[in-house]
This record gives C-alpha cells, structure tokens and sequence, in this order.
C-alpha cells in the first residue's frame, strides 16, 4: 500500500495536499466510517479514505474517471497481466478494427501512427474478459494520452507545438516523445502497486454531483473552481478525448466539427461550472447533505467568496471551521490577494 496515489497530470488534483486535508479532518476529533467522494477525478481522496480503512464511496460526472476509480478505489485486489497487457498493445490481424480516433482527430492531438494505435488499443481493451483488468488498462491508457499532450488536456488543436522545430520555454519534448508502448507499460505496472485491500466494499460510480444517489457519514465536496475574473475552461473541454475513448462506439454523433479540436460534447453540461449557477448548485448540494459531516475544498478569489460559502453553511443549519491549507505566491499573481486553498469541515448544528 502506498501513502498517496501516483503523480496524475489532472487540473484541480488534490495529490499535494491531501495528507493536510486529512490531519484537518482529524483533528476535528469526527466519527465516521463512510466516506463519499462526490467530484471523484483522480480519486485522492477516496485513496486517502481507503488507506485510512473507511468505507470509499467514489463518484464523478465523466464515465472516463469513474474507470479510475473503479479500478484504484472500488477494485481491492485485482491487478493486470502481463499477457493481458501484451493484449492490448499487439494488432490483432484477424480482427476487423475501426479507425475512429484517426479519421477524427488527425492532425489535431497525436501524430497517424500514435492515432492508430490508440484506436487499436481502445478496442483490444474492451475485448479484455476481466472487467477490472480493463479498468486499469484504461487508466493507463488515460496517463499515457495526457502525459503525452502539450499542457496535458485536449481544449486546443496544438500538436504543432509538439511537431514543429523551436526552442521551447515549456513543456517536456523527451517525455512527449516516449513511445506510446513504453508509457502505457509504466502506467500499468504503476496502477498494479498502488492496488490493494481495504476489506472493505469500495465502489465508484458515474453521476452529476446533483443527481448522486449515494450517501455517506463523510461527504467530501471538491467542486470545478470557477474564477471570480470568469476565465474559465471547464473540464469537459479539457478531459472530452478521454470521455470519447470510453465511448468509442458512439462518440462519433457527438463531434463539433465547427471547433477547431473537435471537440466531442458527450456529457457536457453546466452543472458546477457555470459562473451565474454555482453558487446555487453548491447551495443545493449542501442542502442535500446537511445532516451529514461535509469537508469542502476551497479556492479563494472564486465564486461563490469565502463569505458567501460560510453563509451557504449557516443558511443549511451547519457550522463550520474553516482552515487555511496553503497559499500560492504565483509569480504572475498582479493583484495583492493571494491565492489560498482552504478546507470547511461542517457538520449540523445541535
Ligand atoms: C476539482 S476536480 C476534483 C479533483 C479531485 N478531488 C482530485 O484530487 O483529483 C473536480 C471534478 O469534478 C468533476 N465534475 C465536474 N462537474 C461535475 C458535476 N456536475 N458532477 C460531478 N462531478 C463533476 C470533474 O470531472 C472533476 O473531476
């Protein structure tokens, strides 16, 4: 069992400091056994939770991270093998592939060779027998797409500034250049050591923050962070190739050809990241769990303010602490106000 999950390359993770968040979380002296991890992504905290023996509930809106979290949260013992890792990787010429990512997206994220070999792959997984063999693949495939992209998300067609021939101030040309084989190997023998068991029954599920159904003692809240300056690109602008993959029978009705990326609009919505609609998403959500302890992440300069949120907290009959986990001093930060990550540990009033 490792301390924390692997370095991810996922806006918003919470992989640095997530050991604060759970010291905070303890020092509040709280009994609960079950937690739910309602904005999933890379799974950190339901990682933290399961290391910490409690029952990790796992949920997040994109199906792409709910593989994540099926395969490093909900799966306690399966791991993937080597044969079936050659599986994935090898051609199979008595199969009829499809050319899907490679008819759709040349040019724009991958060069034609890496393009079709990430068709094949998809395909060689979902004929994988073991569903948690294909959860890890999947993941591994995932890290190896990102690592592999300029700025690791999808919301521009730039391959160009992988191609062309300058002198760059940014980016890693040796690791975009690793072939895909070798990285998706490292991925699964990384996802491999990270899997273990808890003796407890995990799960990860698909759903909108909004519509979950599942509950716990623990509801740990980490919304998209959307700006209070409104700059602001949303997850499934950056993440949507992902969410293509696991769709890779469908995904083509969904391409907006009219967008330079062509970018996929499988399961976009506004939902917590919308700057009129958050804070009223945030307030229902709250609302929902009130009877429960609630540890929500918080960027300052955001919507709704950190005044705001308090007063969402005292409207739903909850108190809170609020904790201060760490400041950013960015260098490009003009204004005074700096930027701050915080923790609110509620739970109802007496
Ligand atoms: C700040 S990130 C969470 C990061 C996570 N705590 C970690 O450490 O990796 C927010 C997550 O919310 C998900 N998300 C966005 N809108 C959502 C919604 N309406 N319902 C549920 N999840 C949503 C995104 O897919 C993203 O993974």
């Amino acid at each position: 069992m490792k301390n924390t999950l692997p370095v991810t390359r996922y806006y918003g993770s919470k992989r640095k400091i997530i050991n604060q968040i759970w010291e905070f979380i303890e020092s509040e002296n709280l009994e609960f056994d079950s937690t739910l991890d309602i904005f999933g992504g890379t799974g950190t905290f339901s990682y933290k939770a399961k290391i910490e023996g409690k029952e990790a509930h796992y949920s997040d809106i994109f199906k792409f991270n709910t593989l994540i979290g099926k395969a490093l949260i909900q799966n306690n013992t399966h791991k993937i093998t080597d044969a079936e890792l050659n599986f994935v990787l090898t051609k199979d010429d008595n199969f009829n592939y499809k050319f899907f990512i490679k008819e759709i997206f040349s040019d724009i994220y991958y060069l034609e060779h890496e393009n079709e070999l990430i068709d094949i792959m998809v395909q060689n997984i979902n004929r994988l027998k073991n569903y948690y063999s294909k959860y890890i693949a999947y993941y591994a495939l995932f890290q190896t797409c990102l690592i592999k992209r300029p700025f690791n998300t999808f919301h521009r067609k730039n391959l160009n500034l992988r191609t062309n021939d300058v002198e760059r101030q940014f980016g890693n040309k040796v690791t975009w250049e690793k072939s895909i084989e070798d990285l998706f190997r490292k991925f699964c023998i990384e996802a491999n050591s990270y899997i273990f068991n808890n003796n407890r029954k995990n799960t990860a599920t698909k759903s909108s923050a909004l519509s979950c159904t599942k509950t716990a003692d623990l509801i740990y809240i980490d919304p998209p962070y959307v700006s209070e300056k409104g700059s602001h690109v949303d997850y499934h602008s950056r993440y949507h190739f992902l969410e293509a993959l696991v769709n890779y029978e469908t995904f083509k009705d969904y391409v907006n050809f009219e967008k330079l990326n062509h970018e996929v609009k499988l399961g976009k919505t506004l939902e917590f990241e919308s700057k009129t609609s958050i804070s009223n998403d945030i307030s229902s959500l709250i609302q929902k769990y009130n009877n429960k302890i609630i540890v929500f992440s918080y960027r300052n300069k955001g919507i709704p303010s950190i005044k705001e949120l308090k007063n969402i907290f005292i409207e739903n009959n909850m108190c809170c602490r609020i904790c201060l986990i760490k400041t950013h001093s960015y260098a490009l930060n003009k204004s005074n106000k700096a930027l701050g990550e915080y923790l609110f540990i509620a739970k109802p009033k007496k």
